[in-house]
C-alpha cells in the first residue's frame, strides 16, 4: 500500500515539493468509484502559489503516461484521483503467489538480527497448565514470523528451576511417594504430593523446616539432592514436551533460573560499583523511588537471590551470547512490574540495549469454572483442554463428514488448531474465557472455519484439476475477486505488522477476512463449468488463497488438514 503511494508520488514531480510529503499526502478514498488513491491538492496551494483546481488540472495533463499498476488520472475539484488496473493487479499478484507458493511475503528485511524470544518458561514439577498457553503459542507464532521474514530468532524457555518448591518436593516425594510412583503417573504424581505437602504443612509447621534444609542440599550440591532434582526436571521436561510437539514448539535453549546461578554475582558487583546497590534492612536493593517504582529487591536479608537477580543475569547472558537486536519477554501483564523494574535497573547500569529489551505481556485465559491455584490442586491442564477439543472436534466431523478418512488425524488437527486459533485472534492483553463451543464453532471466527475454507479451496482445485489454459484476470476483475487480491496483497504487510506490535492476531484476523472474501467470490462465482480461460483465473485465485491460509495457518503453529 505505501508502496503504491510511493510509485505515485515519484511519477509526480511539484517544484519545492518532496517525494515524501507528497507521499504522505495521498489518501485512500472511501468510495473507490471517485478513484483508488487521491492527492488532495488544496495544501500545495500556498507553496505553488497556484489554485487547488489549477494544480490538479496541471498535473492530470502532465501524467500522460502512468506507472503500473495505475491505468487513469482524473482531476475534480482540486483533487486527483488515481485509479488501479485491478486487472492487472490481479495478473501481477496472483502470478506472484503462484510461483512463490508458500515463500511468498518472505522477506530478508531482518538479516544479521537476532531476536530473543523468552516463551513458555513453565515452572518444574509444576503443571503445565492453561495459563502456559497463551505465552506458549504467542512465542510461537512471533518466532515463525520473524523467521519469515529473516530475522533469527533464538527461543529460550527460562524455566522456572529454582526455588523453596523443590526442598518441598523432595520431603514429599520421601515421605509418600517413589521412583516408581514418579516414572508411572509423571507429573500427576508430583502435582499430588505437592499438593499433600501443603494440606498436611498447615498441620504440621515442622515440614517447611525440613523443606528448607533440603533445598539449602541443593544449593550446596548434595548428591541425594541433586538427583532428585534432577529427575524431577527430567520428568516434568519430558512431560511437557508431549504437549510442545502437539503445538509445534520448539526452543533453541532450556536455559532456565538454575543456569543463572553462577551468573549474579558479577552483575551484583557492576552494581554495587556504580553505587546503585543500597542496603536495607539487611536486604540489598535498587532504589526506584525516582522512577515511581517500589524498590527492586535483589538479594534477601539471608543471602537469597530473586527472581529479578535471575532476569538481570539472564539479560546480561543473553545480550553478551547472541548480541540481539530485540530480546522479548512473552509474559502475563501480572509480572508487569516486575519487568519495568528490571528494565530500569538495566538501564541505570547505562546498558543502552535497555531499550530493546521487551516486556510482550498478554492477558489471562480462564475457564468458565475459574481461577487456578497450584498448591490447591485446582488447575487445568493444557493437555486436557487439548484432548477435549479434539474430542469435540471428532464428534463434529464425524457428524459433518461421516465418510471422511482419517477422522481422528484430521480431528487432532482441528481441536488443537481451534484451542491454538482463539489465542492467536484476540489482541494479546484481553482476557480470555475460555469455550469449546465458540472455539470449535466451524462458521464462526475460528480455527476451524479457516481451515475449513482451506479444505474447500483445496477441494475446488482438485475439481478443476489441470489446466493450462492462458487465464483472463477479467474474470476475477470484479467487486468480489477484488476484494479478495487486495486481501492477498496486504499479506507481507501484515507479517511485518504483527511483529512491529508483537501481535500475531494481526494474522489471525487476516485470515478470518481472507476466508469471508473468498466464500463471498465463491457464492457468486462459478469456478468449475465456466470457459477454459475463466475457468483457469478463477482457480488461480483459489490457489492463491490456499497458499496463503495454510502459510497464516503455519505462521500460528497450526495444520491445515486437505480434507474436512
Ligand atoms: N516461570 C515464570 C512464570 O511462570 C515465567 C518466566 C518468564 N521469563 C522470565 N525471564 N522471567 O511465572
Amino acid at each position: 500500500m505505501t508502496n503504491r503511494k510511493q510509485i505515485l508520488a515519484a511519477a509526480l514531480d511539484f517544484d519545492g515539493i518532496s517525494q515524501q510529503e507528497i507521499a504522505d499526502m495521498i489518501t485512500i478514498p472511501a468510495d473507490a468509484s471517485k478513484g483508488d488513491y487521491c492527492l488532495p491538492c488544496f495544501k500545495l496551494a500556498k507553496t505553488l502559489r497556484k489554485s487547488p483546481v489549477q494544480i490538479a488540472e496541471e498535473a492530470a495533463g502532465r501524467l500522460t503516461c502512468l506507472p503500473p499498476p495505475f491505468k487513469k488520472a482524473e482531476a475534480v475539484n482540486g483533487y486527483l484521483n488515481f485509479f488501479v488496473d485491478t486487472a492487472d493487479c490481479a495478473k501481477q499478484v496472483l502470478t506472484e503467489i503462484e510461483k512463490k507458493g508458500a515463500s511468498y511475503g518472505d522477506s530478508d528485511e531482518g538479516e544479521g538480527k537476532t531476536v530473543c524470544i523468552d516463551y513458555s518458561s513453565i515452572n518444574i514439577a509444576k503443571p503445565f497448565h492453561i495459563g502456559h498457553l497463551c505465552t506458549t503459542v504467542i512465542g510461537g507464532a512471533l518466532y515463525r514470523i520473524y523467521k519469515k521474514l529473516g530475522y533469527t530468532p533464538v527461543g529460550i524457555n527460562h524455566l522456572g528451576d529454582w526455588g523453596t518448591q523443590f526442598g518441598k518436593l523432595i520431603v514429599a516425594f520421601k515421605k509418600w511417594s517413589s521412583e516408581e510412583a514418579l516414572h508411572e503417573k509423571g507429573m500427576t504424581e508430583l502435582t499430588s504430593i505437592y499438593v499433600r505437602f501443603h494440606t498436611e504443612a498447615e498441620t504440621d509447621p515442622t515440614l517447611e523446616d525440613q523443606a528448607r534444609a533440603w533445598f539449602k542440599k541443593i544449593e550446596d550440591g548434595d548428591e541425594e539432592a541433586l538427583r532428585l532434582y534432577n529427575l524431577f526436571k527430567e520428568i516434568t521436561l519430558k512431560e511437557v514436551e508431549k504437549t510442545y510437539k502437539r503445538l509445534k514448539i520448539k526452543f533453541d535453549s532450556y536455559n532456565g533460573e538454575a543456569f543463572y546461578n553462577d551468573k549474579m554475582q558479577p552483575v551484583l558487583d557492576e552494581l554495587k560499583e556504580k553505587g546503585l546497590l543500597k542496603k536495607d534492612d539487611g536486604a540489598e536493593i535498587v532504589d526506584l523511588s525516582d522512577d515511581g517504582m517500589p524498590p527492586c529487591l535483589l538479594v534477601k536479608a539471608d543471602g537469597a537471590t530473586l527472581y529479578a537477580t535471575r532476569d538481570l543475569a539472564a539479560a546480561y547472558y543473553r545480550k553478551k551470547t547472541y548480541d540481539f537486536y530485540k530480546s522479548l519477554y512473552v509474559v502475563a501483564y501480572q509480572q508487569n512490574l516486575h519487568f519495568r523494574q528490571v528494565f530500569k535497573v538495566l538501564e541505570k547500569l547505562g546498558k543502552e540495549w535497555a531499550k530493546d529489551c521487551v516486556h510482550v505481556a498478554f492477558g489471562m485465559v480462564s475457564m468458565e469454572s475459574g481461577a487456578m491455584s497450584t498448591r490447591k490442586g485446582k488447575v487445568i491442564y493444557l493437555e486436557d483442554v487439548l484432548n477435549k477439543a479434539v474430542e469435540k472436534s471428532y464428534e463434529i466431523i464425524n457428524e459433518k463428514s461421516p465418510q471422511l478418512e482419517n477422522k481422528e488425524e484430521t480431528a487432532e488437527m482441528v481441536g488443537v488448531g481451534a484451542v491454538i486459533f482463539s489465542v492467536l485472534y484476540n489482541n494479546r492483553i484481553k482476557d480470555i474465557v475460555f469455550s469449546y463451543d465458540k472455539v470449535l464453532n466451524f462458521d464462526g471466527e475460528t480455527g476451524p472455519y479457516v481451515q475449513y475454507t482451506n479444505a474447500r479451496c483445496l477441494s475446488v482445485l482438485n475439481k478443476v484439476g489441470k489446466c493450462d489454459a492462458v487465464p483472463d484476470f477479467s474474470a476475477v476483475d470484479n467487486a468480489e475477486g477484488q476484494a479478495v487480491i487486495a486481501l492477498l496483497e496486504r499479506f507481507p504487510s501484515v507479517l511485518r505488522e504483527s511483529v512491529e506490535k508483537y501481535e500475531p492476531c494481526c494474522i489471525g484476523r487476516f485470515l478470518v477476512d481472507l476466508c469471508k472474501s473468498y466464500n463471498r467470490f465463491y457464492l457468486v462465482h462459478r469456478i468449475t463449468g465456466e470457459a477454459e480461460q475463466v475457468k483457469k483465473a478463477r482457480a488461480m485465485l483459489t490457489n492463491a488463497v490456499h497458499t496463503v491460509l495454510e502459510e497464516g495457518l503455519r505462521l500460528m503453529g497450526i495444520d491445515a488438514p486437505k480434507k474436512m
